[in-house]
């Protein structure tokens, strides 16, 4: 059984496109391939906190030396480590936010990065350390924009994912959300053409995916 760790990044709470999509992504990956099992993180419900100075303080003083409540703000930040070193795939569903991720997703991943644990440098420079798995990167967006020019978000995410060790990524992009219901149902339709390429490729049938530049 593999296990699946879900982040719901979008603000919105019924229509979010990119969670209805990372549903339809679960869904069909639990067709093709093995059981799923699923943990759910979702920033509607449980708002992920800046990395603040208290935060950052706790993280710095010595375990044992941790008042009650420095230990609780530790203690949250292992919680979301935690979720994505057990995981064996990643399922982020992302909206596109002023060209890019949406603030908390900046938030959730500065609690993740964490030297010695998520990554390590080294004397050929940083390495990550939690290889072994895969993601996938559900976005949505209003408008139509390509990675590296107006799109921030993939190229960043991109960047994020290898530099903690997971390199094995695939994209789902819904584009064009805001231009018309033309535009929107034509966006929904390619994002779910993905999906169902990659249920097939999970499966085991392979084929060449689409590569998003950094
Ligand atoms: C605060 C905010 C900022 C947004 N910024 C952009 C943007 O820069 N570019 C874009 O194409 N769409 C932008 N949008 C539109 C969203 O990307 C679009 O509504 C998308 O469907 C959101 O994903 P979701 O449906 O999963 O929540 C923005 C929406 C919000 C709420």
């Amino acid at each position: 059984m593999k296990k699946v760790l879900r982040l719901h990044t979008s603000l919105f709470q019924d229509n979010s496109v990119s969670s209805q999509l990372v549903q339809e992504l679960t869904q069909s990956l639990a067709e093709h391939g093995e059981a799923l099992d699923i943990v759910d993180r979702d920033f509607r419900e449980s708002p992920v906190p800046h990395l603040d100075a208290e935060r950052l303080q706790a993280l710095s003083t010595a375990k044992e030396e941790r008042s009650a409540k420095q230990a609780a703000l530790v203690a949250y930040s292992d919680s979301l480590i935690e979720e994505v070193q057990k995981a064996d795939v990643l399922l982020i569903a992302l909206p596109m936010y002023n060209f890019s991720v949406p603030s908390m997703f900046k938030a959730w991943f500065d609690h993740v990065a964490r030297a010695g644990v998520t990554f390590a440098y080294t004397d050929q420079g940083p390495k990550g350390l939690l290889t072994g798995k895969k993601a996938y990167l559900v976005s949505a967006m209003g408008g139509n924009h390509e990675p590296g020019q107006t799109d921030f978000m993939r190229p960043y995410v991109k960047l994020l994912m290898n530099f903690i060790g997971i390199e094995d990524l695939e994209f789902v992009t819904a584009r064009g959300l805001n231009m018309g219901d033309d535009a929107r149902e034509h966006g929904i339709a390619e994002a779910r053409a993905d999906i169902e390429r990659l249920a097939i490729e999970f499966s085991g049938n392979h084929q060449p995916t689409e590569e998003v530049a950094a």
